[in-house]
């Protein structure tokens, strides 16, 4: 064995030990309210999906795909700078450049992809990130590529503080506008009081709220009352759209800019057509969705009381997030077992996704579930965490 062998066993071991190994768990047939799990006779609830809308099985939608896959084909051939912009590719950025008023918008081919391509293109020596500490691992990884000086916040006043202490010429305020693990929302109204004060370009990412929340689904800046043209908007379609890929909405220079310099944009194969034309049918029935955001509204409401009424930390989360704190990596893995065999797929999320020691089984709700669902999941959630996990201890065994 080679030293990068053993160190392949090794890492693998310490992982495992430390309850950090992680699992794929195959299942059957499309994203729903249910899946078929293997090895579980019975159809498990599936209570961490980000398909928020329900969507990503939407008949409207998968017609919308197939049509665009006999019209355009499949794959896009390569960059679209190389071998052409397809037709649905400008068609979705002409819309979702209406949909958010904005001047421009980019289509990346993921959320990762965007936040990489942004953020690198905009940030460089000498600039200075300031980013919140519960910012999603694709802006963290972002920013370390890009070389610039990155200043963690958490809260108002410690933004405030190390704000006012910058002499960098360049600043850039980076968060979430629904953050993706606590479920709570960056106070946005507040951020944008500071960076306009302090000099600073605010990136929102809103990759969890587009689509879901705000009366047209325009995400956190809707619901909250944000009209900022000078805010980027990274969004993402594999959530509440239900499809793949994502954009970044702003300044026609700033799309200029980045078609020319960002990597993650420029060496990569573009996203399939067909897939983009999937987009657009999720688009026109998210626009005109308020009935299914105002489902989504009802069951978050049902089940965060619920959970709430039998005494369970979801963090104070007022989102279609509820991250149930177990504690220990290990403690959060028999957890998120027990629950399955009570019938609920929701799987563990540990560190590094979240800090050490709030390790949590991450329940989303989604317009898709009825109240019965929702009822069996505040009940399967509450007896595991009342009875059974109560004697578990960190290490996850039975005491
Ligand atoms: C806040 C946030 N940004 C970006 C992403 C990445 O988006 P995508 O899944 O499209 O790569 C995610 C989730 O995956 C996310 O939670």
């Amino acid at each position: 064995m080679n030293r990068v062998e053993s160190d392949i066993t090794e890492e693998l071991a310490r992982l495992k030990a430390s309850g950090l190994k992680r699992e794929l768990k195959n299942i059957q047939g499309a994203q729903g309210t249910h899946v078929r799990v293997k090895g579980k006779k019975e159809p498990q609830l599936l209570m961490c999906s980000n398909d928020y809308l329900g969507l990503a099985n939407h008949p409207e939608v998968k017609s919308a795909l197939i049509n665009g896959v006999e019209e355009y084909g499949v794959g896009a051939g390569a960059s679209r700078l190389v071998s052409g912009t397809m037709a649905p590719h400008s068609m979705l950025e002409e819309c979702i450049k209406d949909f958010f008023d904005a001047e421009a918008a980019l289509l990346f081919n993921s959320g990762y992809n965007a936040n990489l391509g942004i953020i690198t293109v905009l940030a460089g020596r000498g600039t200075e990130i300031f980013s919140d500490r519960q910012n999603h691992a694709s802006i963290v990884d972002a920013s370390i590529l890009s070389r610039a000086k990155v200043i963690r916040y958490s809260g108002l006043d410690s933004l405030e503080r190390r704000l006012k202490k910058s002499d960098a010429e360049k600043k850039l305020i980076l968060t979430e506008g629904l953050f993706s693990m606590d479920g709570n929302f960056a106070d946005l109204p507040e951020l944008l009081g500071l960076a306009r004060k302090y000099d600073a370009t605010i990136i929102l990412d809103d990759a969890h709220a587009v689509g879901a929340l705000g009366e047209y689904g325009r995400g956190t800046t809707e619901l909250l009352n944000v009209v900022a043209p000078e805010i980027i908007r990274v969004g993402t379609f594999g959530k509440a759209f239900g499809t793949f890929g994502a954009f970044v909405t702003g300044t026609k220079e700033l799309i200029d800019l980045l078609i020319s310099k960002a990597r993650s944009f420029i060496y990569t194969t573009a996203l399939p057509p067909a897939l983009a034309c999937a987009t657009l049918k999720s688009l026109e029935l998210i626009v005109g969705g308020q009935a299914l955001r105002a489902g989504l509204e009802e069951n978050r409401k049902f089940l965060s009381d619920g959970l709430s009424n039998a005494g369970i930390d979801t963090l104070k989360s007022e989102s279609h997030i509820l991250p149930v704190i177990i504690g220990s990596a290990k403690k959060c893995t028999e957890a998120s077992k027990r629950v399955s065999d009570r019938g609920l797929f929701i799987q563990a999320i540990r560190p590094p996704t979240v800090p050490e020691g709030t390790s949590r089984l991450r329940v989303t709700v989604t317009a898709a579930h009825s109240k019965e669902e929702l009822g069996k999941a505040l009940t399967s959630i509450t007896e595991t965490l009342q009875q059974s996990y109560a004697r578990l201890s960190d290490n996850g065994e039975v005491v």
